[in-house]
């Protein structure tokens, strides 16, 4: 069954753990080809949805479709065409990088000539060229994890999902692995990723799902969702020359579309609802009534904003 031609589908899905409702009907899809980052704080509940799009775990009720396949009752052709990252990664005792690569392809039934051109190209894609006789135990974090990418590409699956795949990286090897998933987009790749760091994968993301407690709280294009959170405001930040003391909020606050949100010394922030260009009006009562602007800046609905503002940060 195809629902539509998104290539992931997730429709009313729970998965309880006991008393905690680790994923409370939850829905959302990802289109192919993309970016999708699945964001949310530490027990939010992604690495259960990832457990269940991944065919490793049952769902209590509704269902994912891969490719318009169920995981309940076409898991094997599913992992066929799906390469799994999990957040922690085994330890291989004595393995080199090589070994660990042909064992991977091994389990995966690729033999002979195959195995060697799969391992060469996800090697070169990955640039493990230098560390194949490395033992596995020996490699740093980020090494480790573009080791573990190359090994769920053997199969060259066309969807990635990648659980929490920057954790625990320094940040020249967290560009790297971002240029990697770049990468394998152009590569044509459909990539989903986890991150309880939002500035981790912003950068990156065609669409994300915000989850939190189990419950999706926004799901689309990052475009859709600046605008569902905007409606229709806009902040700025203001400095003034001099600190204004209590008299700015009365006297803006006559301001129809007005509201201020924050006032720190001679800085204040408000939010303008309305018509943008109808703010200047701000700006002429604060000259008419001596207070001199000496900075103003427009606040961009970033994700990072729109994600402090969706989420309460508590966990269950
Ligand atoms: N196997 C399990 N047994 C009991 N509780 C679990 C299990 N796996 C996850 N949980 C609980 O489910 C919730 C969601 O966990 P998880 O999906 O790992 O969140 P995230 O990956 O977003 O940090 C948490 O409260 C967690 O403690
Ligand atoms: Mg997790």
């Amino acid at each position: 069954m195809s629902l539509s031609g998104a290539i992931l589908q997730v429709r009313n899905l729970s998965v309880s753990f006991g008393k905690i409702k680790a994923v409370n009907n939850v829905n959302f899809d990802v289109e192919r080809g993309v970016i999708h980052g699945f964001i949310g704080p530490n027990g939010a509940g992604k690495t259960t949805t990832i457990r269940v799009i991944s065919t490793l775990q049952v769902p209590d009720e509704g269902g994912v479709w891969v490719n318009g396949q169920n995981v309940l009752t076409q898991p094997d052709s599913i992992r066929m065409n799906l390469g799994y990252m999990p957040d922690h990664v085994g330890v291989y005792a004595g393995l080199s990088v090589h070994e660990y690569l042909e064992f991977f392809a091994m389990t995966r039934r690729i033999y002979g000539a195959k195995k060697a051109s799969v391992i060469a190209d996800v090697v070169e894609l990955t640039d493990l060229g230098d560390l194949l006789d490395r033992e596995v135990e020996s490699l740093s974090k980020g090494m480790r994890q573009r080791m573990c990418l190359a090994q769920t590409l053997l199969h060259e699956p066309d969807l990635l999902i990648l659980d929490e795949p920057a954790s625990g990286l320094d940040p020249r090897a967290r560009i790297e692995f971002r240029d990697l998933i770049l990468e394998l987009r152009r590569l044509g790749k459909t990539v989903f990723l986890s991150s309880h760091i939002l500035s981790e994968l912003s950068p990156i993301c065609d669409s994300v799902s915000i989850i939190e407690k189990g419950r999706v709280v926004a799901h689309g294009s990052i475009d859709e969702i600046q605008t569902l959170m905007s409606q229709g405001k806009t902040s700025f930040d203001v400095t003034l020359l001099k600190d204004p003391g209590n008299e700015l909020e009365p006297l803006l606050s006559q301001l129809p579309g007005f509201m201020l949100v924050m006032i720190q010394g001679k800085k204040f922030r408000f939010e303008w609802t309305g018509d943008v260009e109808e703010v200047s009006k701000v700006w002429e009562l604060l000259s008419t009534n001596g207070f001199v602007i000496s900075g103003i800046s427009k606040k961009e609905d970033n994700l990072e904003n729109i994600f402090m503002s969706l989420t309460t940060g508590e966990v269950q």
